[in-house]
């Protein structure tokens, strides 16, 4: 099985001597091609961290990961910003959007910046606003549209280069209950019908029953006793695993 990213063994640790303190603690695991992974944790336990180290915009202070088999550490600067920019595209809870650009345009904005020119790439970028529910919108601007309009076009940007990785961090949390489960229904079509995979960290229940695969982050630590596995997952049991966690 290919893996799109794996990490090993990894730590971080935030300040010096008395103040040190570790924020991941080992965590090791993978994301295979196709498929949909949560990792569940509690405000503060690393989640947006560990994101951080594996889009190799942070370094880990001890262990390894690698992206499509390459070993982040091994790269160049410039060889790692090439290689993070065509394996994965990452969404936050906030948009991020350009106000003075269309929907299209945003969309656009990451091939521009790679020094390419999305007006040659329109009819397929066209295609993934389509695929998001998001063709009657591309001569938008962001301020005409909802909040899960927004995220959907920050989805389609983060995938614009045809990334087959989506890193996404809390993206429901600034979402309305219906726009969030929107949302949700679109990663998993993009895994489903797309073949894409996505690594979502999140604290909410709901979210976590999407994905193919739950694992929970305490403390920066991966459980080693709690793993769910869906789709289809009850969020009752997500629940109780959390409870069974104390988190
Ligand atoms: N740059 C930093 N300096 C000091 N502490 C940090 C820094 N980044 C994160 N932390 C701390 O690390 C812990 C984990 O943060 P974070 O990864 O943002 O967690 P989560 O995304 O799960 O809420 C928190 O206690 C946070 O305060
Ligand atoms: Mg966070």
């Amino acid at each position: 099985m290919t893996h799109l990213v794996e990490a090993h063994d990894l730590y971080r640790f935030q300040g010096e001597g008395a103040d040190k303190l570790a924020i991941l603690r080992g965590v090791s695991f993978a994301v295979a091609e196709r498929e949909f992974t949560c990792i569940m944790g509690p405000s503060g336990s690393g989640k947006s961290t560990l994101l951080h180290l594996l889009s190799g915009l942070d370094q880990p202070s001890a262990g390894r990961i690698t992206l499509r088999g390459k070993d982040l550490a091994k790269l160049s600067e410039n060889e790692r910003t090439l290689e993070r920019r065509s394996a994965l595209g990452y969404v936050f809870q906030f948009f991020n959007l350009l106000p003075n650009l269309t929907v299209l345009q945003n969309v656009g904005l990451p091939l521009a910046i790679a020094g390419k020119h999305p007006e040659h790439e329109e009819a397929r970028l066209v295609g993934l606003l389509e695929k998001l529910g998001l063709a009657q919108k591309r001569s938008s601007f962001p301020h005409q549209l909802s909040g899960g309009e927004m995220q959907r076009v920050s989805i389609a940007r983060a995938l614009a280069g045809g990334q087959p990785l989506l890193l996404a961090d809390e993206p429901t949390g600034n979402l309305s209950q219906k726009a969030g489960l929107e949302v949700m229904h679109i990663l998993r079509r993009l895994v489903d019908e797309d073949g894409r995979s996505v690594l979502l960290v999140t604290h909410n229940p709901r979210d976590a029953t999407f994905a193919d695969r739950v694992l929970f982050l305490v403390d920066g630590e991966l459980s080693k006793s709690t793993e769910l596995r869906g789709p289809g997952l009850h969020v009752d049991r997500v629940h109780e695993a959390l409870a069974a966690l104390a988190i």
